[in-house]
């Protein structure tokens, strides 16, 4: 890493992203000495007048770090690296403030050889990316003169529909080029999804399988035990396309689905994301069942007729030699019965199956995104005994029991500590986004003119029927009576 001062300024300080993910993911990342005090500032940024001692009182609740032995004392350490400065989202008065505060860090401590490096987290609503990104490149931009780097962070919504998306992009693209923006969607931060591109391209055993030929269909799931609570009105502007599948899943739909990348270069692998986006062919209203489970218009922030889904089943169908008439199963859903992620590979049935009497059930690869991360691949063996008779078991590969004493970084971490390095792998690139919006525009238009409409679910269920019979219907095999137990230590 480059030597110098980091000065990390997080806008909208006091906001509920702020609080909850992004002041913690650096405090983590300072536990374990990647932000040295004697190089690296933090600001925090936003409209409300408060001091400094204000601020650090209301993140200092969500500083926990079970793995110090000192654990309060790394919290007032941490909270004493961090400075606040309010000014508005578009004037140029508290800009001008900030980065005044910034250079006089850079001035005492950097000194003679080092650069300054400034890193803009944006923890703010997209309506303010535009003004505030022109802020920050009119007045707080690092000094070339000492070398260095600015880097800004946005996340998600980045827009609403393809045209939104696009007008987004291109306002901040005429501020910052592409190598400065950091586009984090945080479920490219988890570990089993980084962990994709090693499983497929390192290992022989899926090379020869991982096609047509031999998978039946793919889902990629994403189920939450709980309601929109407190974030209603957000999210009934957008609804679990947008907030779910048109970013977290279709990633991990990229990496299961990509070739194999020229090399581990960032642009090398996000050449292959873009392709296998490209590749997909319009959805039909056929193959997307919508549910909304009742109780979520009770919210007072939700209209009383509201149209949004906050379920649905949308197969995708990518067009390419590898995967012509393989399904997709995408599936998110609020308020079901559990809370989990994961990714499921079913294979096709043994072509002339001599158990099949025994009614087997298919091979299936599950990829246990969250909680207790694993990988176990469901198989049919002997039942142990004296009988010639057959059972589903598991190879099973569970991380807490694998890797014992070894703590999974939390999302934000791993991804805060590439921006600070660099590193864009596992970040979202702009015509990335494009094709993604390409393909849901359609949809999410339909929806919004009420020409598609939810099915109402119950609170806890697995969501609309509906959406297992769609997924029965696209080829998935359900396996009777076998469930996963993950191993106790
Ligand atoms: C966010 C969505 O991006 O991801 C939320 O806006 C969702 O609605 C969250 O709850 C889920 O993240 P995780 O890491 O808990 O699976």
């Amino acid at each position: 890493p480059e030597t110098g001062c980091l000065s990390i300024i997080v806008l909208g300080a006091s906001g509920d992203l702020a609080k909850k993910k992004t002041f913690p993911a650096l405090f983590h990342l300072y536990c374990q000495g990647f932000l040295p005090p004697d190089e690296v500032h933090i600001f925090g940024y936003a409209r409300t007048k408060i001091s400094d001692d204000d601020l650090r009182n209301r993140i200092r609740g969500y500083l926990v770090n079970d793995r110090s032995a000192s654990p309060s004392e790394d919290v007032s350490k941490f909270l004493q690296l961090i400075q606040y400065v309010s000014g508005s989202y578009d004037g140029a008065q508290g800009f001008q403030l900030l980065d005044k505060e910034i250079t006089k860090h850079e001035i005492s401590k950097s000194s003679q050889e080092g650069s300054s490096q400034r890193l803009f987290y944006l923890a703010l609503p997209p309506s303010v990316y535009p003004s505030v990104c022109r802020m920050i490149r009119k007045y707080c931009m690092n000094k070339s003169d000492l070398g260095g780097w600015t880097r800004i962070v946005v996340e998600k919504p980045f827009g609403k529909d393809l045209d939104s998306a696009e007008q987004l992009s291109s306002q901040i693209g005429e501020l910052f080029d592409e190598p400065q923006i950091y586009r984090i969607d945080h479920y490219l931060g988890k570990e089993l999804v980084q962990n994709l591109l090693v499983l497929r391209f390192a290992n022989r055993f899926f090379l020869p399988l991982w096609n047509r030929d031999n998978i039946d269909n793919v889902q990629i799931v994403f189920r939450e035990d709980f309601g929109t609570e407190g974030r209603g009105g957000y999210f009934d502007e957008y609804g679990i396309i947008r907030d779910i599948i048109q970013n977290h899943l279709l990633q991990v739909l990229c990496l299961v689905a990509m070739e194999k990348p020229v090399s581990l270069k960032p642009e090398h692998i996000r050449d292959e994301k873009v392709k296998v986006l490209q590749s997909v062919i319009p959805i039909k209203d056929e193959e997307v069942v919508l549910g909304q489970y009742e109780g979520y218009r009770d919210d007072p922030t939700v209209p009383n007729h509201s149209n949004t889904p906050t379920f649905a089943t949308v197969i995708l169908r990518i067009h390419n030699e590898r995967w012509e008439g393989v399904p997709f199963i995408l599936k998110a859903g609020k308020a079901l019965n559990s809370r989990k992620a994961e990714i499921r590979v079913q294979f096709k049935d043994v072509p002339g199956d001599i158990f099949k009497c025994q009614k087997q059930g298919r091979n299936e690869f599950v990829i246990r995104l969250q909680p207790s991360e694993a990988m176990y691949m469901k198989l049919t063996v002997k039942q142990p005994g004296l009988e010639m008779s057959t059972v589903q078991s598991e190879l099973d590969l569970s991380y807490r029991q694998r890797y014992q004493g070894v703590t999974i970084p939390e999302a934000y971490e791993r991804l805060i500590l590439d921006t600070i390095r660099g590193d864009q792998q596992h970040f979202v690139r702009r015509d990335e986004l494009k094709a993604a919006w390409e393909i849901f525009t359609p949809l999410l238009h339909r929806i919004d003119n009420g020409e598609m409409k939810p099915i109402p679910y119950r609170t806890g269920s697995r969501g609309p029927a509906e959406a297992d019979e769609l997924s029965a219907k696209a080829g998935y095999v359900q396996t009777h009576g076998y469930i996963w137990i993950p191993p106790t230590l």
